[in-house]
């Protein structure tokens, strides 16, 4: 495989601590066998997300220094709202603390403008898959979250372009079986994080708008990864091999009305999130009004205006053709190396992560032991990596009947923060599961000791289960 170089050079390092199998086995007992209740001084090599763990480059630490405090009108708020307009071609901005923040303020006003019909019970949204904040912040408001991916997602092991695509006929299907009425909007995530940062190819996402205009349903854009996706339409969809990134985030954005960003992905800050609208002032408008109460005035929405003007600078980097060349090599040479030693994982591999399939690694763990889990604990165990569990444990219980939901899959995710890490540091993570996969039949499942109501795989406390 071709190696992409690092376009930047470093400025400045950051020590991390190793520590002994003992001390793991201490911290991890008193983690309730859950990696997000690890301090992280407790982790040599941090993979639990490339979420606000970015490395922001020189520009932006710049940025931090010239921006605008003022409470309204603040220049750094401009500066990002006209960076929106010339990126993403998007006229109304508002800026959140993060992603989430841009869903607590843009469902429940998308809700409040739905009146069901036919006798509905609750309104639906539908995605090609809901992560797991955004399907939360459905359900506080009512709706159900269901997802139409291709089900060629889940078959990890056989190579499909665009994993991250929506089944279109099962869309179709969807919308008539709940009736356009009661559908309030439709969810784009660009990439499709769940099922391994997979792609949506723009025929896809062209389709999906044409049916919402037939039906009158709106389309956000979830657009934590929008870049990478941008990156894998130039290398694999018909056409676009001579765009820019640039001109193919134009067109994907015009198949969207609005849009919701974690910031803290692609644009590379450590706290950030947007919440922007197309053209539609009035919702634009309705949107403002949540925000105040709940995120802040809107021209600093949950930001400082320093991260206002890091974010600003950020959209343009992550963007950058070289930049995305290189970090996405990077996930696929560790990728690589994973799938030569016989590790099964999601393929084609992802943009910001490779999903190792714990369901073929750990086949005598059934999923209501959560094998992905224990992978993610086994991993830490073994090297001081920290992984996530996207499997049963995250996708939790049916709010209606209190049963598990049924997982299509159970990964462990390991996640490349931005700028971050070198490919030494992958080459130690391949070192780990070479010594993993000789010890895998003696990983045990785990069993709760106290689950949380919502969202419970960041809180939860669970033990291993004994030998028979
Ligand atoms: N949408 C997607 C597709 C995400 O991946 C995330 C966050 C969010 C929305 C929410 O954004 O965290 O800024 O509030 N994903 C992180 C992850 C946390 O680890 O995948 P947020």
């Amino acid at each position: 495989m071709k190696r992409i170089p690092e376009p930047f050079r470093i400025k400045m390092v950051e020590n991390i601590r190793m520590t002994t199998r003992a001390e793991r086995e201490v911290a991890l007992e008193s983690a309730g066998y859950n990696p997000f209740m690890l301090p992280s001084d407790m982790v040599y090599i941090d993979l639990l997300t490339d979420s606000g763990t970015g490395a922001m480059s020189d520009r932006q630490w710049a940025g931090m220094m010239i921006g605008d405090e003022a409470y309204a009108g603040s220049r750094s708020y401009y500066h990002l709202a006209d960076k929106v307009k010339e990126l993403i071609g998007y006229k109304y901005t508002i800026p959140t603390h993060q992603g989430r923040g841009a869903e607590q303020i843009l469902f429940p006003t998308l809700v409040a403008r739905k009146k069901l019909k036919g006798g509905a019970k609750s309104p639906v949204f539908i995605s090609n898959f809901h992560f797991d904040t955004t399907m939360a912040h459905v359900e506080l408001n009512g709706a159900k979250a269901i997802n139409v991916v291709t089900n060629k997602a889940f078959e990890t092991g056989n190579y499909y372009d665009w994993k991250g695509n929506f089944d279109i006929e099962l869309l179709k299907q969807t919308i008539k079986q709940h009736g356009q009425d009661n559908v309030v909007a439709i969810i784009a995530t660009i990439t499709c994080n769940s099922t391994g940062g997979q792609p949506v190819s723009l025929a896809n996402m062209k389709a999906v708008y044409e049916i919402a205009k037939q039906h009158d349903i709106p389309v956000v854009i979830d657009s934590a990864r929008f870049c990478e996706n941008a990156w894998f339409i130039k290398q694999r969809e018909k056409g676009y091999e001579n765009k820019s990134i640039k001109e193919i985030v134009k067109q994907m954005y015009q198949y969207g009305d609005m849009l919701t960003m974690s910031a803290k992905k692609d644009p590379m800050v450590n706290i950030g999130g947007l919440c922007c609208f197309r053209d539609d002032e009035t919702l634009f408008n309705e949107v403002c009004v949540r925000c105040i109460p709940m995120e802040g005035f809107v021209t600093y929405g949950g930001l400082a205006g320093r991260d206002m003007e890091a974010l600003a600078v950020g959209l343009e980097e992550g963007m950058d053709e070289n930049f995305l060349s290189y970090r996405i090599n990077q996930v696929t040479y560790l990728g690589e190396k994973l799938r030569k030693e016989g590790i099964p994982i999601q393929y084609p591999i992802g943009g910001h992560a490779v999903f190792v399939d714990a369901k073929l690694f750990l086949p005598h763990i059934p999923c209501d032991q959560f094998p992905a889990q224990a992978l993610s604990n086994a991993l830490y165990l073994e090297a001081g990596i920290r992984s996530v569990e996207i499997g049963s444990l995250l996708l939790g219980r049916d709010p209606d009947t209190g049963k598990q939901k049924d997982s299509p899959m159970e990964l462990t995710r390991l996640t490349i923060p931005r700028r971050v890490y070198t490919n030494d540091h992958m080459d130690y993570i391949v070192d780990a599961f070479i010594g993993l996969k000789q010890r895998a039949a003696d990983i045990r499942g785990l069993t709760f000791t106290y689950e949380p109501p919502i969202l419970r795989h960041f809180t939860a406390r669970l033990k291993p289960i004994e030998k028979i």
